[in-house]
């Protein structure tokens, strides 16, 4: 395991992968995710309904959008359907960068980089804040003239400082050829969210900030959004039936 692994406090990727059922943890990410999943037991259905978003969501813009290239910002440890294991079942000439910062994703990067031979994938290890340097290397897998969907689930929570993410959003989309996507979702504050905040921001790393469903519907000003709107992850263009709301809040917004 990659020296940098610091296992004595715990680590976003670490936890959400503790609660999606992943093994890549350690006991100090399952104490902090048993402690916030007493204070709110729906954390384990958000963590899950957010991956299942996540899901439609590429799929929608693979298949309705054709979007063939993607550029994944706050990747998480890998999982069951990633990325463009999802994209590349659609259209295997997809094209995926993954972006994270935590040395046990770039450990277990290896996962990412299952390409089909008519696409490809990379892994760039970087903080998602520095907007330049995230742009040029993905710049060397993708061509930045013709649309990118981006990615960005579970990583503005944070940035907890509103105008610095607000900057980082915006610096991807200008950056990203008209017809691109914000592929978007983030934990939406609530009563009943709010011990789970104070013990992740007490114990946990890096902070996370809930914001309100219209503060994150901002992330998409500029953007024309897709049908429904910013609304709970499982409501996003559910795959069958009534699905019950979530405090998990998500949006799909094209560049026009
Ligand atoms: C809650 S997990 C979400 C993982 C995945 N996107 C998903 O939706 O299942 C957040 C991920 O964002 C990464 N992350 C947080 N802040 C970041 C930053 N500034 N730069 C790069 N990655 C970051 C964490 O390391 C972690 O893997």
């Amino acid at each position: 395991m990659d020296d940098q692994v610091d296992t004595s406090v715990p680590q976003t990727a670490r936890i959400w992968n503790y609660w999606l059922g992943g093994t890549d943890n350690f006991p100090v990410d399952r104490e902090v995710g048993d402690q916030i999943r007493d204070a709110y037991p729906q954390i384990v259905e958000n963590a899950r309904a957010s991956r299942a978003f996540l899901v439609r969501a590429v799929g929608h813009v693979t298949v309705e959008a054709g979007i063939r290239q993607f550029l994944d910002v706050g990747t998480g440890l890998p999982t069951a359907d990633n990325t463009h294991e999802v994209a590349q079942r659609i259209a295997p000439e997809c094209r995926i960068v993954y972006v994270d910062y935590d040395p046990l994703v770039l450990a277990q990067a290896r996962s990412l980089l299952t390409s089909s031979p008519a696409g490809a994938t990379r892994y760039v290890d970087a903080d998602g804040r520095d907007v330049p340097r995230v742009l040029t290397e993905a710049a060397r897998t993708l061509d930045l003239q013709r649309p990118v969907a981006l990615i960005m689930s579970g990583i503005l929570g944070h940035v907890p400082d509103d105008d610095e993410a607000r900057t980082m959003v915006r610096g991807y989309l200008a950056a990203l050829a008209p017809g691109s996507y914000l592929i978007a979702l983030d934990g939406s504050r609530s009563a009943r969210h709010g011990e789970a905040e104070r013990i992740w921001n007490e114990q946990a790393n890096p902070p996370y900030v809930l914001r309100s469903r219209a503060e994150f519907s901002r992330f998409f000003d500029g953007l024309e959004l897709v049908e429904p709107g910013v609304t709970t992850a499982p409501q996003w263009r559910p795959a069958s039936g009534d699905a019950p709301p979530l405090e998990v809040v998500c949006g799909v917004g094209r560049k026009p």
